[in-house]
Protein backbone atom coordinates (compact mmCIF):
# COMPACT_ATOMS: atom_id res chain seq x y z
CA UNK A 1 0.00 0.00 0.00
CA UNK A 2 1.43 3.18 -0.67
CA UNK A 3 1.75 5.43 2.51
CA UNK A 4 4.12 7.83 1.12
CA UNK A 5 3.99 10.94 3.78
CA UNK A 6 1.40 9.26 5.68
CA UNK A 7 1.93 9.00 9.42
CA UNK A 8 -0.16 8.27 12.25
CA UNK A 9 -0.58 12.01 13.00
CA UNK A 10 -0.43 13.45 9.07
CA UNK A 11 -4.39 13.81 9.32
CA UNK A 12 -3.39 17.54 11.51
CA UNK A 13 -3.07 18.92 8.14
CA UNK A 14 -6.41 18.33 7.17
CA UNK A 15 -9.80 19.72 7.59
CA UNK A 16 -11.23 17.12 10.74
CA UNK A 17 -15.17 17.29 10.59
CA UNK A 18 -16.88 16.79 13.80
CA UNK A 19 -14.16 16.84 17.09
CA UNK A 20 -15.02 18.72 19.69
CA UNK A 21 -13.69 21.78 20.80
CA UNK A 22 -11.71 20.71 24.14
CA UNK A 23 -11.49 23.02 26.66
CA UNK A 24 -8.16 22.50 28.01
CA UNK A 25 -5.54 21.51 25.28
CA UNK A 26 -2.47 20.75 27.28
CA UNK A 27 -4.43 17.95 29.83
CA UNK A 28 -6.04 16.78 26.34
CA UNK A 29 -2.76 15.94 25.05
CA UNK A 30 -1.12 14.74 27.58
CA UNK A 31 -4.32 12.08 27.86
CA UNK A 32 -3.43 11.10 24.71
CA UNK A 33 0.24 10.55 25.41
CA UNK A 34 -1.28 8.30 28.34
CA UNK A 35 -4.19 6.43 26.03
CA UNK A 36 0.00 6.13 23.82
CA UNK A 37 1.43 4.68 26.65
CA UNK A 38 -1.14 1.55 27.15
CA UNK A 39 -0.98 -1.20 25.79
CA UNK A 40 -3.55 -1.90 22.33
CA UNK A 41 -6.48 -2.89 22.65
CA UNK A 42 -6.51 -6.24 19.37
CA UNK A 43 -3.55 -7.34 18.00
CA UNK A 44 -2.39 -6.85 14.30
CA UNK A 45 -2.91 -10.69 14.03
CA UNK A 46 -6.32 -10.56 14.56
CA UNK A 47 -7.15 -8.00 12.45
CA UNK A 48 -5.55 -9.73 9.61
CA UNK A 49 -7.39 -12.51 9.97
CA UNK A 50 -10.43 -10.73 10.03
CA UNK A 51 -9.55 -8.96 6.53
CA UNK A 52 -8.83 -12.19 5.08
CA UNK A 53 -12.24 -13.26 6.24
CA UNK A 54 -13.93 -10.01 4.68
CA UNK A 55 -11.72 -10.57 1.55
CA UNK A 56 -13.47 -14.10 1.69
CA UNK A 57 -17.03 -12.19 1.66
CA UNK A 58 -16.62 -10.09 -1.20
CA UNK A 59 -16.12 -12.93 -3.32
CA UNK A 60 -19.24 -14.37 -1.90
CA UNK A 61 -17.45 -17.32 -0.01
CA UNK A 62 -18.61 -16.15 3.30
CA UNK A 63 -21.14 -13.55 4.58
CA UNK A 64 -20.88 -10.34 7.16
CA UNK A 65 -22.96 -9.48 10.31
CA UNK A 66 -22.32 -6.48 11.99
CA UNK A 67 -24.21 -4.74 14.44
CA UNK A 68 -24.38 -3.65 18.23
CA UNK A 69 -25.41 -0.54 20.02
CA UNK A 70 -25.90 2.77 17.83
CA UNK A 71 -24.05 4.25 20.57
CA UNK A 72 -22.33 2.13 23.59
CA UNK A 73 -23.32 4.24 26.77
CA UNK A 74 -20.23 3.93 29.65
CA UNK A 75 -22.85 2.94 32.37
CA UNK A 76 -24.51 -0.23 30.20
CA UNK A 77 -20.77 -2.03 30.31
CA UNK A 78 -22.39 -4.50 32.21
CA UNK A 79 -22.21 -8.40 32.15
CA UNK A 80 -25.50 -8.99 31.21
CA UNK A 81 -25.53 -6.28 28.40
CA UNK A 82 -22.63 -7.56 26.58
CA UNK A 83 -23.85 -11.05 27.16
CA UNK A 84 -27.29 -10.38 25.12
CA UNK A 85 -25.17 -8.64 22.36
CA UNK A 86 -23.29 -11.05 21.66
CA UNK A 87 -25.97 -13.88 22.51
CA UNK A 88 -28.08 -12.70 19.96
CA UNK A 89 -25.61 -11.51 17.02
CA UNK A 90 -24.28 -15.64 17.76
CA UNK A 91 -28.18 -16.74 17.31
CA UNK A 92 -28.23 -14.79 13.98
CA UNK A 93 -24.99 -16.42 12.68
CA UNK A 94 -25.88 -19.61 13.05
CA UNK A 95 -28.91 -19.33 11.14
CA UNK A 96 -27.68 -16.91 8.51
CA UNK A 97 -24.43 -19.91 8.34
CA UNK A 98 -27.32 -22.71 7.83
CA UNK A 99 -29.54 -20.80 5.35
CA UNK A 100 -26.60 -19.39 3.08
CA UNK A 101 -24.46 -22.51 3.54
CA UNK A 102 -21.25 -20.25 4.21
CA UNK A 103 -19.11 -18.78 7.35
CA UNK A 104 -20.63 -15.31 8.49
CA UNK A 105 -18.42 -13.19 9.53
CA UNK A 106 -19.15 -11.88 13.49
CA UNK A 107 -18.19 -8.07 14.05
CA UNK A 108 -20.02 -6.16 16.35
CA UNK A 109 -20.27 -2.29 16.69
CA UNK A 110 -18.87 -2.87 20.60
CA UNK A 111 -16.17 -2.07 22.43
CA UNK A 112 -15.39 1.07 21.42
CA UNK A 113 -18.95 2.74 19.77
CA UNK A 114 -18.64 5.39 21.72
CA UNK A 115 -18.35 8.95 19.62
CA UNK A 116 -21.12 9.89 17.45
CA UNK A 117 -21.34 12.21 14.61
CA UNK A 118 -24.04 15.09 15.36
CA UNK A 119 -26.28 17.18 12.29
CA UNK A 120 -25.90 19.93 14.75
CA UNK A 121 -23.14 21.14 17.02
CA UNK A 122 -25.51 22.83 19.24
CA UNK A 123 -29.18 21.71 20.26
CA UNK A 124 -31.77 23.72 22.36
CA UNK A 125 -33.17 21.96 25.38
CA UNK A 126 -35.87 23.76 27.66
CA UNK A 127 -35.21 26.94 25.58
CA UNK A 128 -31.21 26.41 26.75
CA UNK A 129 -28.90 26.11 23.33
CA UNK A 130 -26.30 23.42 24.47
CA UNK A 131 -23.47 21.55 23.20
CA UNK A 132 -25.33 18.75 21.51
CA UNK A 133 -24.25 15.15 22.90
CA UNK A 134 -21.59 13.57 20.84
CA UNK A 135 -21.13 9.94 22.99
CA UNK A 136 -19.43 9.02 25.83
CA UNK A 137 -15.99 9.48 25.03
CA UNK A 138 -16.86 13.18 24.46
CA UNK A 139 -19.37 14.28 26.90
CA UNK A 140 -22.31 13.45 28.97
CA UNK A 141 -26.02 13.06 27.63
CA UNK A 142 -27.54 15.13 30.62
CA UNK A 143 -29.15 18.18 29.25
CA UNK A 144 -27.04 20.94 31.30
CA UNK A 145 -23.57 23.20 30.21
CA UNK A 146 -21.46 20.95 32.61
CA UNK A 147 -22.96 17.97 31.23
CA UNK A 148 -22.45 18.67 27.93
CA UNK A 149 -18.68 20.52 28.18
CA UNK A 150 -16.49 17.85 26.40
CA UNK A 151 -14.02 16.24 29.45
CA UNK A 152 -10.56 14.36 28.41
CA UNK A 153 -11.33 12.05 31.09
CA UNK A 154 -13.77 10.15 29.13
CA UNK A 155 -10.93 9.44 26.88
CA UNK A 156 -9.48 7.37 29.17
CA UNK A 157 -12.85 5.97 30.55
CA UNK A 158 -13.26 5.06 26.80
CA UNK A 159 -10.20 2.93 26.48
CA UNK A 160 -10.68 1.05 29.72
CA UNK A 161 -14.77 0.52 29.14
CA UNK A 162 -13.46 -0.68 25.57
CA UNK A 163 -10.68 -3.20 27.41
CA UNK A 164 -12.94 -4.38 29.67
CA UNK A 165 -15.99 -5.12 27.36
CA UNK A 166 -13.53 -7.23 25.06
CA UNK A 167 -11.90 -9.27 28.18
CA UNK A 168 -15.58 -10.14 28.62
CA UNK A 169 -16.11 -11.02 24.59
CA UNK A 170 -12.94 -12.98 24.37
CA UNK A 171 -14.06 -15.03 27.75
CA UNK A 172 -17.67 -15.67 26.31
CA UNK A 173 -15.91 -16.55 22.73
CA UNK A 174 -13.12 -18.98 24.12
CA UNK A 175 -14.59 -20.35 27.26
CA UNK A 176 -17.54 -22.25 26.07
CA UNK A 177 -20.20 -19.86 26.30
CA UNK A 178 -20.66 -19.46 22.60
CA UNK A 179 -20.49 -23.45 21.70
CA UNK A 180 -22.49 -24.17 18.74
CA UNK A 181 -24.73 -26.87 20.88
CA UNK A 182 -25.51 -23.69 23.32
CA UNK A 183 -26.51 -21.45 20.76
CA UNK A 184 -28.50 -23.65 18.84
CA UNK A 185 -30.72 -24.30 22.34
CA UNK A 186 -31.27 -20.52 22.63
CA UNK A 187 -32.75 -20.47 18.83
CA UNK A 188 -34.84 -23.43 19.69
CA UNK A 189 -36.06 -21.19 22.73
CA UNK A 190 -36.63 -18.53 20.24
CA UNK A 191 -38.74 -20.41 17.87
CA UNK A 192 -41.14 -22.29 20.44
CA UNK A 193 -41.75 -19.34 22.53
CA UNK A 194 -41.69 -16.47 20.98
CA UNK A 195 -44.68 -15.14 18.45
CA UNK A 196 -41.78 -13.73 15.81
CA UNK A 197 -39.80 -17.66 15.90
CA UNK A 198 -43.28 -19.48 15.05
CA UNK A 199 -42.46 -19.87 11.22
CA UNK A 200 -39.19 -20.67 11.77
CA UNK A 201 -39.65 -24.00 13.20
CA UNK A 202 -39.03 -25.89 9.98
CA UNK A 203 -35.83 -24.78 9.80
CA UNK A 204 -34.78 -24.93 13.50
CA UNK A 205 -35.67 -28.60 13.22
CA UNK A 206 -33.32 -28.41 10.01
CA UNK A 207 -30.76 -27.31 12.10
CA UNK A 208 -31.47 -29.54 14.77
CA UNK A 209 -30.56 -32.33 12.43
CA UNK A 210 -27.58 -31.09 11.06
CA UNK A 211 -25.77 -30.84 14.41
CA UNK A 212 -27.60 -34.67 15.35
CA UNK A 213 -25.48 -35.27 12.21
CA UNK A 214 -22.19 -34.06 13.16
CA UNK A 215 -22.87 -35.94 16.38
CA UNK A 216 -23.19 -38.76 15.05
CA UNK A 217 -20.28 -38.75 13.00
CA UNK A 218 -17.88 -37.64 16.02
CA UNK A 219 -17.81 -33.80 15.09
CA UNK A 220 -19.07 -32.88 18.95
CA UNK A 221 -17.07 -30.69 21.64
CA UNK A 222 -15.42 -33.34 22.82
CA UNK A 223 -13.56 -34.40 19.70
CA UNK A 224 -13.65 -30.70 18.41
CA UNK A 225 -13.13 -28.55 21.03
CA UNK A 226 -13.04 -25.92 18.27
CA UNK A 227 -16.85 -25.89 18.27
CA UNK A 228 -16.86 -24.19 21.46
CA UNK A 229 -15.16 -20.90 20.44
CA UNK A 230 -16.27 -18.55 18.00
CA UNK A 231 -14.25 -15.48 16.23
CA UNK A 232 -15.85 -12.66 17.23
CA UNK A 233 -14.05 -8.72 16.18
CA UNK A 234 -15.05 -5.27 17.24
CA UNK A 235 -15.38 -2.19 15.16
CA UNK A 236 -16.60 1.35 15.51
CA UNK A 237 -16.50 4.65 13.49
CA UNK A 238 -12.75 5.80 14.06
CA UNK A 239 -14.84 9.89 14.35
CA UNK A 240 -12.14 10.99 17.14
CA UNK A 241 -9.03 11.35 15.42
CA UNK A 242 -7.11 11.97 18.38
CA UNK A 243 -8.12 8.85 20.55
CA UNK A 244 -7.52 6.72 17.40
CA UNK A 245 -4.25 8.25 16.70
CA UNK A 246 -3.15 7.13 20.04
CA UNK A 247 -4.01 3.74 19.29
CA UNK A 248 -2.29 3.85 16.48
CA UNK A 249 0.72 1.08 16.68
CA UNK A 250 3.62 -0.17 14.36
CA UNK A 251 3.03 -3.91 14.04
CA UNK A 252 6.50 -5.81 15.34
CA UNK A 253 6.04 -8.77 12.83
CA UNK A 254 5.51 -6.86 9.51
CA UNK A 255 6.46 -2.86 10.10
CA UNK A 256 2.64 -1.74 9.09
CA UNK A 257 0.46 0.20 11.29
CA UNK A 258 -2.49 -0.17 12.68
CA UNK A 259 -5.48 1.30 14.39
CA UNK A 260 -5.57 -1.16 17.43
CA UNK A 261 -8.51 0.34 19.18
CA UNK A 262 -11.17 -2.15 17.21
CA UNK A 263 -10.40 -5.35 14.66
CA UNK A 264 -12.21 -2.99 12.15
CA UNK A 265 -12.97 0.98 12.00
CA UNK A 266 -15.36 2.87 9.90
CA UNK A 267 -15.79 6.33 8.06
CA UNK A 268 -19.48 7.76 8.64
CA UNK A 269 -21.49 9.16 6.19
CA UNK A 270 -20.84 12.81 7.19
CA UNK A 271 -16.94 12.54 7.25
CA UNK A 272 -15.74 10.95 3.97
CA UNK A 273 -14.36 14.08 2.49
CA UNK A 274 -12.17 13.26 -0.24
CA UNK A 275 -9.46 16.79 1.22
CA UNK A 276 -10.42 15.80 5.15
CA UNK A 277 -8.29 14.26 7.98
CA UNK A 278 -10.53 11.58 7.84
CA UNK A 279 -9.45 10.16 4.76
CA UNK A 280 -6.26 10.90 5.51
CA UNK A 281 -5.77 8.82 8.52
CA UNK A 282 -7.50 6.25 7.10
CA UNK A 283 -4.98 5.76 3.95
CA UNK A 284 -2.11 4.43 5.98
CA UNK A 285 -3.84 1.99 8.71
CA UNK A 286 -3.88 -1.21 7.71
CA UNK A 287 -7.09 -2.45 9.54
CA UNK A 288 -9.70 -3.37 7.38
CA UNK A 289 -12.13 0.02 6.79
CA UNK A 290 -15.87 0.12 6.45
CA UNK A 291 -17.27 3.54 4.62
CA UNK A 292 -20.73 4.66 5.19
CA UNK A 293 -22.15 5.91 1.82
CA UNK A 294 -25.61 7.34 1.77
CA UNK A 295 -27.61 9.21 -0.88
CA UNK A 296 -25.60 12.26 -0.53
CA UNK A 297 -22.50 11.00 -2.66
CA UNK A 298 -20.80 11.45 -6.18
CA UNK A 299 -19.79 8.77 -8.28
CA UNK A 300 -16.69 10.49 -9.11
CA UNK A 301 -15.69 11.11 -5.11
CA UNK A 302 -16.17 7.01 -4.47
CA UNK A 303 -13.63 6.08 -7.14
CA UNK A 304 -11.28 8.73 -5.68
CA UNK A 305 -11.35 7.81 -2.18
CA UNK A 306 -10.91 4.05 -3.45
CA UNK A 307 -8.04 4.44 -5.44
CA UNK A 308 -6.51 6.32 -1.94
CA UNK A 309 -7.89 4.18 0.49
CA UNK A 310 -7.35 1.01 -1.99
CA UNK A 311 -4.38 1.89 -4.22
CA UNK A 312 -3.14 -2.15 -4.64
CA UNK A 313 -6.80 -2.89 -4.85
CA UNK A 314 -6.91 -5.48 -2.17
CA UNK A 315 -9.68 -7.67 -1.33
CA UNK A 316 -11.26 -7.40 2.42
CA UNK A 317 -9.48 -3.85 2.47
CA UNK A 318 -13.15 -2.05 1.96
CA UNK A 319 -16.27 -2.29 2.73
CA UNK A 320 -18.94 -0.35 1.13
CA UNK A 321 -21.76 -0.18 3.83
CA UNK A 322 -24.66 1.61 1.79
CA UNK A 323 -27.57 3.30 3.61
CA UNK A 324 -29.82 4.81 1.49
CA UNK A 325 -33.52 4.12 2.32
CA UNK A 326 -35.87 1.92 1.23
CA UNK A 327 -37.46 4.29 -0.93
CA UNK A 328 -33.97 5.35 -2.55
CA UNK A 329 -31.70 2.41 -2.75
CA UNK A 330 -33.05 1.05 -6.22
CA UNK A 331 -32.05 4.88 -7.12
CA UNK A 332 -28.43 5.23 -5.82
CA UNK A 333 -27.31 1.51 -5.49
CA UNK A 334 -27.30 0.57 -9.22
CA UNK A 335 -25.72 3.26 -10.01
CA UNK A 336 -22.75 3.12 -7.20
CA UNK A 337 -22.52 -0.14 -8.13
CA UNK A 338 -21.96 -0.04 -11.99
CA UNK A 339 -19.45 2.76 -11.18
CA UNK A 340 -17.40 0.71 -8.77
CA UNK A 341 -17.52 -2.38 -11.15
CA UNK A 342 -16.27 0.19 -13.95
CA UNK A 343 -13.35 0.81 -12.29
CA UNK A 344 -12.38 -3.27 -11.45
CA UNK A 345 -12.70 -2.20 -7.39
CA UNK A 346 -12.31 -4.54 -5.04
CA UNK A 347 -14.65 -3.96 -2.53
CA UNK A 348 -17.27 -6.21 -0.09
CA UNK A 349 -20.80 -4.82 -0.56
CA UNK A 350 -23.01 -4.22 2.94
CA UNK A 351 -26.06 -3.08 3.97
CA UNK A 352 -27.00 -0.68 6.42
CA UNK A 353 -30.83 -0.74 6.26
CA UNK A 354 -31.21 1.50 9.73
CA UNK A 355 -29.62 4.78 8.37
CA UNK A 356 -32.05 5.64 5.77
CA UNK A 357 -35.00 4.69 7.15
CA UNK A 358 -35.30 6.58 10.81
CA UNK A 359 -38.49 8.69 11.09
CA UNK A 360 -39.69 10.75 14.00
CA UNK A 361 -42.67 8.96 15.30
CA UNK A 362 -45.21 11.49 17.36
CA UNK A 363 -42.80 13.82 17.69
CA UNK A 364 -41.19 12.53 20.11
CA UNK A 365 -39.78 9.37 19.52
CA UNK A 366 -36.18 8.38 16.66
CA UNK A 367 -38.11 5.06 15.31
CA UNK A 368 -37.60 2.51 12.23
CA UNK A 369 -40.40 -0.11 10.66
CA UNK A 370 -38.80 -3.37 10.54
CA UNK A 371 -41.11 -3.66 7.26
CA UNK A 372 -38.60 -0.69 6.02
CA UNK A 373 -35.43 -2.22 7.40
CA UNK A 374 -36.61 -5.70 5.46
CA UNK A 375 -37.67 -4.02 2.23
CA UNK A 376 -34.52 -2.60 1.74
CA UNK A 377 -32.51 -5.69 2.78
CA UNK A 378 -34.56 -7.05 -0.45
CA UNK A 379 -33.65 -4.37 -2.33
CA UNK A 380 -30.02 -4.62 -1.16
CA UNK A 381 -30.11 -8.18 -2.52
CA UNK A 382 -32.77 -7.73 -5.75
CA UNK A 383 -30.17 -5.17 -6.76
CA UNK A 384 -26.72 -6.67 -6.47
CA UNK A 385 -28.13 -10.34 -8.06
CA UNK A 386 -28.91 -8.02 -11.15
CA UNK A 387 -25.70 -6.40 -11.61
CA UNK A 388 -24.14 -9.68 -11.52
CA UNK A 389 -22.66 -8.34 -7.96
CA UNK A 390 -21.77 -10.18 -4.51
CA UNK A 391 -24.32 -8.81 -1.50
CA UNK A 392 -21.69 -9.33 0.89
CA UNK A 393 -22.96 -8.21 4.09
CA UNK A 394 -25.37 -6.70 6.54
CA UNK A 395 -25.06 -3.98 9.36
CA UNK A 396 -27.69 -3.67 12.20
CA UNK A 397 -27.97 -1.33 15.24
CA UNK A 398 -29.60 -3.91 17.57
CA UNK A 399 -29.67 -4.99 21.02
CA UNK A 400 -30.09 -8.28 22.62
CA UNK A 401 -32.55 -6.66 24.76
CA UNK A 402 -36.41 -6.04 24.79
CA UNK A 403 -36.50 -2.71 23.94
CA UNK A 404 -39.11 -1.16 22.17
CA UNK A 405 -37.40 1.17 19.95
CA UNK A 406 -38.14 0.10 16.51
CA UNK A 407 -41.97 -0.34 15.52
CA UNK A 408 -43.21 -3.66 13.76
CA UNK A 409 -42.02 -7.44 13.61
CA UNK A 410 -43.97 -10.24 14.14
CA UNK A 411 -44.46 -8.53 17.98
CA UNK A 412 -46.33 -5.60 15.89
CA UNK A 413 -44.84 -3.22 18.06
CA UNK A 414 -46.92 0.03 17.60
CA UNK A 415 -45.92 3.59 17.69
CA UNK A 416 -48.03 4.43 20.91
CA UNK A 417 -45.85 1.19 22.39
CA UNK A 418 -42.38 2.98 21.72
CA UNK A 419 -42.38 4.61 25.28
CA UNK A 420 -42.68 1.16 27.37
CA UNK A 421 -39.29 0.69 26.39
CA UNK A 422 -37.32 3.51 24.79
CA UNK A 423 -33.55 2.95 26.44
CA UNK A 424 -31.26 3.73 23.25
CA UNK A 425 -29.37 7.16 24.13
CA UNK A 426 -28.81 7.49 20.38
CA UNK A 427 -30.62 5.97 17.35
CA UNK A 428 -33.54 3.25 17.34
CA UNK A 429 -32.32 -0.55 17.50
CA UNK A 430 -33.72 -3.94 16.70
CA UNK A 431 -34.33 -6.04 20.28
CA UNK A 432 -33.29 -9.46 20.09
CA UNK A 433 -37.04 -10.81 18.69
CA UNK A 434 -37.16 -8.10 16.00
CA UNK A 435 -33.38 -9.03 15.18
CA UNK A 436 -33.62 -12.88 15.02
CA UNK A 437 -36.72 -12.95 13.14
CA UNK A 438 -34.75 -10.90 10.73
CA UNK A 439 -32.06 -13.22 10.65
CA UNK A 440 -34.22 -15.87 9.82
CA UNK A 441 -35.61 -14.08 6.26
CA UNK A 442 -32.13 -13.37 5.53
CA UNK A 443 -31.01 -16.90 5.84
CA UNK A 444 -34.36 -17.56 3.61
CA UNK A 445 -32.83 -15.09 0.93
CA UNK A 446 -29.64 -16.53 1.29
CA UNK A 447 -30.95 -19.97 0.91
CA UNK A 448 -32.59 -18.72 -2.78
C1 LIG B 1 -24.06 5.19 12.57
O1 LIG B 1 -23.70 4.13 12.02
O2 LIG B 1 -24.49 5.23 13.75
C2 LIG B 1 -24.04 6.43 11.76
C3 LIG B 1 -23.96 7.63 12.32
O3 LIG B 1 -24.16 6.18 10.45
P1 LIG B 1 -23.97 7.11 9.17
O4 LIG B 1 -22.56 7.61 9.21
O5 LIG B 1 -24.21 6.14 8.05
O6 LIG B 1 -25.01 8.19 9.24
CO1 LIG C 1 -26.90 5.21 14.35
Amino acid sequence: MSTSNWSKSSWKAFPAMQQPDWPDLELYKGTLNEIESLPPLVFAGEIRSLRQQLAAAAQGKAFLLQGGDCAEEFNQCTAPTIRETLKVILQMAVVMTYGGERPVVKVGRIAGQYAKPRSKPTEMVNGQELPSFRGDLINSAEPTLAGRTPDVKKLLSGYFYSASTLNLLRAFTRGGYASLEEVHSWNKEFVKNSKAGKSYEKMATDIEKALKFMNVIGLNLDSNPQLKEVDFYTSHEALLLGYEEALTRQDTLTNKWYDCSAHMLWIGDRTRQLDGAHIEFFRGINNPIGVKIGPNHSMDEVKKMLSILNPNNEWGRITLITRFGKDQIQDYLPGLVRGVEEEGQRVLWSCDPMHGNTYVSGSKYKTRKVEDILSEIRSFFAIHKAEGTVAGGVHFELTGKDVTECVGGAQQISDGQLEENYATSCDPRLNAQQSLELAFLIAEILKG
